[in-house]
């Protein structure tokens, strides 16, 4: 027989939730790979070893104490303990995992409602404490507290006992690999690289998670206290396209040529087009990775559609057609992914601003819980060195109930139903987030970053109403709508400036011989940019509403100006306001409905936290704040632990990795000499981007977003 390390593996949860029957599965797997099992069950314990306790706080406590200190005889001897108590408290769950070397015990927590559990009651005891007959009853009449950190949380109530005991040994064969080797014997244990797994929550802001939420998050807090972690200041403009894009490629959005979401292909006049994945032309952390040799998983993440070949796995994040065969790579993986996902694979949330509120609480419940399926599925199953995913559900949850929950909202509502849908999502996210984080090696540093904050719209103001009041831009004739600006409306003969929104105003500015019908003459431009410029720093509508503003050259901010910047960059009240495009019959500051304006705008500063998985499972407090990390730092952290020097200075790569040994012959072998040569900048020919029928509806559905 093999020998195998010692382990034990203890399952908690309430009656009903499934230990023993989940417990025995698993001991029947283990088996049939010839592995030393033993099973502790409570029931089993209370009838013989331990049949002189009741269900008393000090009985239970002795109960577990027992069985700990059985499990770990056994464990030291080799064996594999299988552990199902209810383990109701998180003192009894602490002691027994301090019985046991960090590396060689794991918490299984199996979470059901107790609703659930009292409809299933196997033992029908759910009734009799129900009727009083059995005092003490844990859930009933004696507390269950939720465990703070299991090492793998499953929904029982959710998911099948297949479905689970499947979980649940991939989740041991990820964590034991000698209990994996069980059934390959033959196989040498796989070289062992460090990889970096970047968990990416669209517009998470560092005051929820650093102050608000703070003692409520179990999982970041964990993380935070054996890592490094800070806010993190977000691209200008703070918004997902180009931010993603930025944050992975190193470069500022001046340097890809990516102002927004949407750009112009020219100075002439024709509309904006989307960027999407063709458009970045800088080689992302994965690009390096690979081209020494690393395989990557890609999920989500924003502009990666359409989704490229490479060593690895891509399922593209938004804007992305699910329709199309280019919204994986490979392609055939799209047919796979709801099977995986347990349900259909969202990559977004659809129509958010037309549906109940209520519907649209469960799919954000659902996408999150299947995006992370599906990763955790993937990490699993397909080799990777570098793994990145992005979740925008935190980023819609707030745009659609953020005036429910933040009392400065000027239109905060408190007390309705949908007071605790962010809380309750946040903490939904943190369980999924635990539990992904289960299913990683040691050798993994998981950096958890997002791309922009959140904090209250206060409404929008119409940038080209006041162009027009300031006669910079004229239009052909009135318009009796209240619509976008449109190239056709303008009379280009007489307009100098005319502006797009978003979440940011831009300001392009009608320049002869660069704009078809430039009116600006080239030798005034910086004497008129100024001008504009001075004169935007207070928009004042003349019935007393007025607001100041940051005004930007792009020239400034960025290191190049590729493609074609706007003239000027501004920030309405530091971006509390979102600037609008809108003409026709339309104050300068409008609000309420109708304007593409919604409960949150972005705030510059997202998170970041760094962790090693050593650090955290040896218990290594480290709980370092950085004060002032940039989306600039992603970059060259994350090949700086893969031991790629790409070049790029970052403001504080040595303090954030004290703790991390680069593996030298990864460091030796990854030279950044080699990856040089032969880094894979340009494009497969064949791809195409977006249609332009695509362009269409994804011009729709980023105005619906509110970024446009
Ligand atoms: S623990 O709380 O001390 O961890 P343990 O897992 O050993 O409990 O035993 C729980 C089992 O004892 C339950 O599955 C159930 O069958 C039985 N039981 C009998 N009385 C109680 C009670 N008052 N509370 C909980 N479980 C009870």
């Amino acid at each position: 027989m093999k020998k195998n390390i010692g382990k034990t593996i203890w399952f908690t949860g309430l009656s009903g939730s499934g230990k023993s029957t989940l417990s025995t599965e698993i001991k029947t797997i283990l088996e049939q790979r010839n592995i030393n099992v033993v099973l502790l069950d409570g029931d089993l314990l209370r009838s013989g070893l331990n049949r002189d306790l009741g269900f008393s706080a000090e009985d239970r406590a002795e109960n577990i104490r027992r069985a700990g200190e059985t499990a770990k005889i056994l464990c030291e001897a080799g064996h594999t303990v299988l552990a199902a108590f209810i383990t109701p408290l998180e003192t009894l769950r602490r002691a027994v995992r301090n019985l046991f070397h960090p590396g060689s015990y794991l918490e299984i927590y199996l979470e059901c409602s107790l609703n659930v559990c009292e409809n299933r009651d196997p033992k029908g005891l759910y009734k009799k404490a129900r009727q009083g007959v059995i005092p003490n009853f844990t859930g009933i009449s004696s507390p269950f507290e939720i465990p703070h950190a299991p090492d793998l949380l499953i929904s029982t109530d959710s998911m099948s006992t297949t479905e689970s005991t499947d979980l649940i040994m991939r989740f041991l064969d990820a964590r034991f690999p000698d209990i994996r080797e069980g059934i390959r014997l033959a196989k040498a244990a796989p070289e062992r690289r460090k990889k970096v797994a970047v968990i990416g929550l669209d517009g998470v802001p560092a005051s929820l998670i650093f102050d608000r939420f703070k003692d409520r998050l179990p999982t970041f807090r964990l993380l935070m206290e054996h890592g490094t972690w800070g806010p993190l200041k977000s691209t200008d403009p703070p918004i997902t396209i180009p931010a993603w894009a930025c944050l992975t490629t190193g470069k500022d959005p001046g340097e890809l040529g990516i102002y927004g979401f949407r750009n112009r292909a020219s100075y002439d006049y024709s509309p904006l087009c989307a960027s999407d994945s063709l458009a970045i032309k800088a080689p992302g952390i994965w690009d390096y990775v690979e081209d020494y040799g690393g395989h990557s998983i890609l999920i989500g993440i924003p502009q990666t559609y359409p989704a490229k070949k490479h060593p690895g796995i891509t399922i593209s994040g938004f804007p992305a057609s699910r329709n199309s065969e280019n919204f994986t790579y490979p392609p055939q993986l799209n047919n796979e992914l709801d099977r995986i996902a347990g349900g259909t694979y969202m990559e977004d949330i659809r129509e958010f601003r037309n549906r109940p509120l209520s519907e649209l609480s469960t799919e954000l419940h659902q996408m999150v819980e299947r995006r992370f399926r599906v990763t955790g599925e993937l990490m699993i199953a397909q080799p990777w060195d570098f793994l990145m995913m992005v979740e925008i559900a935190p980023d819609r949850a707030h745009h659609m109930f953020w005036r429910f929950f933040d009392p400065n909202h000027p239109k905060y509502e408190p007390g309705t139903e949908f007071e605790n849908i962010i809380p309750e999502f946040y903490d939904f996210l943190d369980s999924r987030l635990n539990s992904l984080l289960s299913l990683m090696d040691d050798d993994t540093t998981v950096i958890i970053v997002s791309d922009h904050g959140a904090m209250p719209c206060e409404g929008g103001v119409c940038i080209n109403r006041w162009l027009i009041d300031n006669g910079y831009l004229f239009l052909n004739r009135p318009i009796d709508e209240i619509s976008r600006l449109d190239p056709g409306m303008v009379d280009w003969s007489r307009t100098t400036a005319w502006s797009e929104g978003g979440y940011y105003g831009r300001i392009f500015l009608n320049v002869r011989n660069r704009e078809p019908q430039g009116t600006i003459d080239p030798e005034n431009y910086e004497m008129f940019r100024d001008d504009l410029a001075r004169r935007l720093q207070i928009i004042d509508d003349g019935h007393g509403n007025s607001t100041i503003n940051t005004v930007f050259k792009p020239d400034q901010l960025y290191a190049e100006l590729f493609n074609t910047p706007p003239d000027l960059m501004i920030y309405i009240d530091g971006l509390k306001r979102r600037a609008l495009s809108l003409v026709g019959p339309t104050d300068i500051f409008v609000d309420g409905d109708g304007y593409s304006l919604d409960d949150c705008n972005h705030d510059p500063y997202g998170i970041f936290i760094c962790v090693d998985l050593a650090d955290l499972r040896r218990g290594r407090k480290i709980n370092r704040k950085l004060a002032a990390m940039s989306y600039r730092d992603l970059f060259p952290l994350a090949l700086g632990i893969h031991g790629i020097d790409a070049g790029v200075n970052t403001s504080c790569p040595n303090t954030v990795f004290p703790s991390t040994q680069f593996d030298q012959t990864v460091q030796a072998s990854w030279s950044y000499a080699q990856a040089s040569q032969s880094l894979r900048v340009e494009q497969n020919g064949q791809q195409k981007g977006f249609s332009l029928e695509e362009q269409e509806i994804v011009r729709k559905r980023l105005e619906e977003l509110g970024y446009i």
